[in-house]
């Protein structure tokens, strides 16, 4: 994986660090009705699952550590999990994520996009993908970002640019899919 990556906003960080990511936070944010598409697993698959993902996790940020990455601190301005080390205080608490699977290079497939509730409508999940479509979009040989949403879900289409994909036409590509033991969607 790269380099992490870190955006500010307010008291909140997006960043791409596998360290500060929260299994235990994101395990129980599956167990969310709000996270139809997901079937609640264990932390320790949840471990694994983050840990061979490219993840934008979203955290609340500690005063302490607010006071000195400073508000509005550009990206990579601050090594935050060395500042709470040394801080020795509690970490950022995990409160929203973004999971991409991918080579980095050529494909990237969105998934596991969340706020929790009490913080939703504040405008955090537009700035999560705007995050993602920053990073993302730079990669010099992308061929194709993919999501799988509902087709009366706008929110990827407003904040991230994509389209439904156009199956059956005539010679054109089509996407297939099988599902798996994992599938919570009935046929
Ligand atoms: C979707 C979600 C990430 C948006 O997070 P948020 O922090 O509330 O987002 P914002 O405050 O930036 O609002 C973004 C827009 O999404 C809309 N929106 C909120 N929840 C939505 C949802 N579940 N589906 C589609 N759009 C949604 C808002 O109305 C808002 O529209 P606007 O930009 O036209 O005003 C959040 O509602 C969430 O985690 N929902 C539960 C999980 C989920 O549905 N994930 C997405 C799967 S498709």
């Amino acid at each position: 994986m790269s380099t992490p990556t870190e955006w500010y906003r307010d008291q909140y960080l997006v960043s791409t660090s596998p360290s500060l990511l929260q299994p235990a936070a994101v395990s129980e944010a599956f167990k969310s009705d709000s996270m139809y598409w997901a079937k609640p697993i264990g932390e320790a698959l949840v471990k694994k699952m983050l840990e061979k993902s490219l993840c934008f996790g979203l955290y609340e940020l500690p005063s302490s550590t607010l006071s000195i990455a400073g508000p509005q601190a550009p990206a990579q301005s601050v090594d935050l999990p060395l500042l709470i080390v040394f801080l020795g205080k509690s970490g950022p608490r995990q409160i929203g994520l973004a999971r991409i699977i991918t080579d980095e290079v050529t494909f990237a497939y969105l998934t596991d996009v969340y706020v929790l509730e009490e913080f939703q409508k504040k405008g955090l999940g537009t700035w999560l993908i705007e995050c993602v479509e920053v990073h993302v979009m730079k990669w010099p040989d992308l061929r194709q970002i993919m999501l799988i949403a509902s087709h009366k879900n706008k929110f990827y289409e407003d904040k991230l640019g994509v389209k439904p994909f156009p199956q059956g036409v005539d010679n054109g590509p089509s996407i297939f899919t099988r599902k798996g033991l994992g599938s919570v969607f009935l046929d």
